[in-house]
């Protein structure tokens, strides 16, 4: 697929912290660092890591909302740096949770954001409440919707500024089931049938392996892996294979497709190995072939939270570990 022109660049993006408490260590905290990111027109990117990655503080500097210490962000080819209000003007977004007047209706706050965006049409805040799928609850307060109605709204005010961008922190973070199942496809379908561009971060590996079509994966203000997913997949997805002499069939891959498998024996000894570019039908056919009788064939099924395990650290880690020992 060819790429399309980038819509939010990050060159050499860092921010660092000045540590108010200078108990221990260094008295700065680097929470993004020399970031490169590339969202392209029409991608929906998923922004990955562990707590305290630097996603939200990211995000921040990609809206203007706090300044970088070094580096640049652009959106739609424009430097923010030259003026947040033109960058931004096609932009719609919210970091960590929506914020609302609680005693005022869905529809009332929406009013409100719509004047801080420029002014908007009753049709247009209708149209917005409706894509959301609020009509019905729009004239009651916002304090007693739930927290999914509550992201829902939103949305909707990302949608009111026209947007060709919406850059969303955790927009599914605490919702239920059916909550994170509708945000997700209202997300979808912002982007497949109105061709909004989404940059959201998230913690959910499934929902980005199912909603994404490129992701990064950041760990201490760095990206650990950046790509279109279908790309990422092919290069770092595993097979598991079970066979007859698995030890000989091991042995029989390597030679013959230059794979690396490894043998994890247990009750049901298999073969664990990348792909490499090779398709899963044609290792399954070469080793029926040599006679290796192959009993399942399996996709890993988590590859990118594998990933994600090997590859970042959490911060909680020490404390879960002192807690167990
Ligand atoms: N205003 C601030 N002053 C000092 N340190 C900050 C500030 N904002 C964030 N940090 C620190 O920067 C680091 C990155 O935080 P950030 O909120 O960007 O992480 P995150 O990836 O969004 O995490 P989470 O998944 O928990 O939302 C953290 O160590 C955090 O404590
Ligand atoms: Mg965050």
């Amino acid at each position: 697929m060819p790429l399309s022109e980038p819509l939010l660049e990050t060159r050499g993006l860092t921010k660092v912290f000045r540590r108010r408490f200078f108990g221990s260590g260094s008295k700065h905290l680097v929470a993004v660092d020399n970031l490169e990111l590339t969202v392209y027109r029409g991608d929906v990117f998923g922004f990955l890591g562990p707590n305290g990655a630097g996603k939200s503080t990211t995000i921040r500097m990609a809206l203007g909302l706090i300044h970088p210490t070094q580096g640049s962000v652009h959106i739609a080819g424009r430097d923010l740096a030259d003026g947040t209000r033109a960058a931004l003007a096609k932009v719609g977004a919210f970091v960590e949770r929506p914020a609302f007047y609680p005693y005022l209706t869905g529809r009332k706050n929406l009013e409100i954001f719509a004047g801080l965006s420029g002014g908007v049409s009753v049709r247009e805040l209708d149209e917005a409440l409706d894509r959301v799928g609020l009509s019905k609850r729009a004239d009651d307060k916002v304090a007693v919707y739930s927290h999914g109605m509550k992201q829902r709204l939103g949305i909707a005010a990302c949608l009111l500024p026209r947007p060709e961008l919406m850059i969303l922190d955790e927009p599914t973070d605490g919702l239920d089931p059916h909550g994170i199942r509708e945000v997700r496809e209202l997300l979808l379908s912002l982007a497949r049938d109105d061709g909004l561009t989404v940059f959201l971060s998230s913690h959910f590996l499934g929902e980005v392996e199912n909603l994404c079509n490129r992701a990064a994966i950041m760990d201490h203000g760095q990206t650990i892996l950046q790509g279109a997913l279908d790309e990422l997949e092919r290069e770092h997805r595993r097979l598991r294979v079970e066979t007859g002499r698995p030890a000989e069939a091991a042995e029989f891959l390597r030679g013959k497709l230059g794979l690396e498998p490894r043998l994890v024996d247990g009750q049901r000894p298999a073969l664990y190995f990348a792909l490499k570019g090779a398709r899963a039908e044609d290792v399954n056919a070469l080793l029926v072939q040599a006679g290796f009788a192959v009993r399942a064939l399996t996709p890993e099924p988590a590859w990118l939270e594998r990933i994600f395990l090997e590859r970042t650290t959490s911060k909680e880690s020490n404390v879960a570990r002192k807690a167990e020992a």
